[in-house]
């Protein structure tokens, strides 16, 4: 076989859309990768590596946050409605809520059908009085939910601050795309991380063993084994800075010489000290992130965070959308 048709046969392997987005974010400036593409199996892992890291203090704080006010929660919307969860559920997040709230029917929604099938029986076998129906689709756009769950009362469940993932203006279309899909009168539980001492912050996204610097370069790895790729990963690091004027921790990777690669046969240059920008972090205040759930048709009914006022949990209702005196 010709070495070209070798590269043709491993670039027809790839997602067009992970092409589309890595050549479109390379000669894009700001360059800039869509952090969707991360989570190869190798960065799936590395992911989980992460949430166990001494210097990551979000999933350790927002699970013991749940342990504590789960019964709370249970006790401001009841028990025998349906758990609708944005995302597979987690192993240890989404059972503390179950066991608190004791729903007739969980509802996980994700993209991946793989992902959400295995979590799916986890939490079936953990649970077998519960209906658990999966829902594969995008929760970016609006869901039609099984009908299974009718009149159910409704909790939506989205932890892990993933929506400080999304720029302000994507997270609020998220919210009202969930208040939508959920109903009037329905309930929303969410994991918001806030802000806080960058000396706190950075290294919990650049920690001491350097596993959210693998797990970001492996972005180029991936780029480089399923797109044809001849970045020379080792000629970049990874970059964790805190954005004050948009209180977010931005990821880059950073070129530390002039480097020339391609990419799925196009040719980029970049100059040393250049990034490409890869993840962002947003997090809030107790006042931005009510004003982040108002503009997204949710009130706020409750609100938790730890002793040392890391990590919050906000219980919010979409009730009748208040849009004038
Ligand atoms: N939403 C979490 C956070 O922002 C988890 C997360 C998403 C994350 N992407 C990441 C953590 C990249 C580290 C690196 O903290």
């Amino acid at each position: 076989m010709l070495k070209q048709e070798i590269e043709d046969g491993q670039a027809g392997l790839a997602d067009p859309a992970f092409r589309a987005d890595v050549l479109n974010g390379l000669a894009a400036r700001p360059r800039a990768i869509p952090a969707r593409w991360f989570y190869d199996r190798r960065g799936s892992e590395l992911f989980e590596d992460i949430t166990r890291l001494p210097e990551y203090y979000p999933t350790r704080t927002e699970t013991a946050l749940l342990e504590r006010v789960c019964p709370e929660v249970a006790r401001e919307t009841g028990t025998g409605g349906a758990v609708i969860e944005f995302g597979s559920g987690s192993s240890v997040k989404t059972p503390l809520l179950l066991r608190a709230v004791r729903p007739a029917a969980y509802v996980p929604i994700d993209i991946s059908g793989d992902f959400l099938r295995d979590s799916a029986r986890e939490i079936a076998a953990q649970f077998p009085v519960m209906a658990v129906e999966p829902v594969e689709g995008d929760f970016l756009k609006p869901l039609k939910l099984p009908a299974g769950i009718g009149g159910l009362a409704r909790l939506g469940f989205f932890p892990g601050s993933t929506i400080g993932n999304m720029a302000p203006v994507a997270a609020v279309d998220l919210l009202r795309t969930m208040r939508t899909s959920l109903g009037e009168g329905s309930s929303l539980l969410i994991g918001i991380d806030r802000i806080k001492d960058p000396a706190v912050l950075v290294p919990a996204y650049d920690d001491a063993q350097g596993v959210t610097a693998a797990f970001n370069l492996n972005l180029l790895e991936r780029i480089n084994a399923e797109l044809s790729g001849t970045i020379p990963v080792e000629s970049f690091a990874h970059v964790a800075r805190w954005n004050d004027d948009r209180a977010r921790i931005e990821m880059h990777l950073e070129a530390q010489r002039a480097v020339a690669f391609e990419v799925d046969g196009r040719g980029f240059a970049m100059a040393a000290g250049e990034t490409i920008h890869t993840e962002n972090s947003h997090k809030y205040g107790d006042r931005d992130a009510r004003l982040l759930l108002a503009a997204g048709g949710w009130t706020v009914t409750r609100a938790w965070t730890d002793e040392d006022g890391l990590f919050a949990l906000y219980l919010a209702e979409a009730r009748g959308m208040e849009v004038a005196p």
